[in-house]
């Protein structure tokens, strides 16, 4: 059987950190496809994923998205962060946890999204943390 380095990094993840990362395997190419159907193609659109984990659905929304573009994967899990930088140099990979959103994109100068593709793992979510965000429309 041949595993690719994203699935395995994948599953490593998940055993350190099972209520962290909340599967045992990345996206498919189609829901990858569906979860970033919403990402413009045109002009200098500012696209945040949350929760990338290896890589799976941030290859789509890259493929996607304008050269003009912008790209902000968040994950908090520190060895996906490695794993996302080696697999992925060009992406902006945010580490931090997602309820900060509104922190780390001011620490990087963002101040307006035009799309938020969501990767985490809601269902896991205790209430507190579902309304934790410190985003604010
Ligand atoms: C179900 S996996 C999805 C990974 C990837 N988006 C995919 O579709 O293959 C959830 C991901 O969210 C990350 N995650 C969980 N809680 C997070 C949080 N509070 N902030 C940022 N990322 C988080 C996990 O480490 C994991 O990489």
């Amino acid at each position: 059987m041949i595993v690719s380095m994203g699935a395995s990094a994948f599953l490593a993840a998940a055993v350190r950190r099972p209520g962290v990362v909340g599967a045992v395997a990345p996206s498919s190419l189609g829901l990858a496809k569906l979860l970033s159907a919403a990402v413009p193609r045109s002009g200098r659109p500012v696209v945040v994923e949350l929760g990338a984990g290896t890589g799976a659905v941030s290859r789509v929304i890259d493929g996607l998205l304008p050269d003009a573009g912008r790209h902000l994967a968040v994950e908090v899990d520190a060895g996906l962060v490695a794993h996302l930088r080696r697999a992925l140099p060009h992406v902006e990979v945010v580490p931090g946890d997602a309820a900060e959103l509104a922190e780390l994109l001011a620490g990087r100068g963002v101040s307006r999204v035009d799309v938020v593709v969501g990767g985490l793992p809601w269902a896991l979510f205790p209430p507190a943390l579902r309304t934790a965000s410190s985003v604010r429309s």
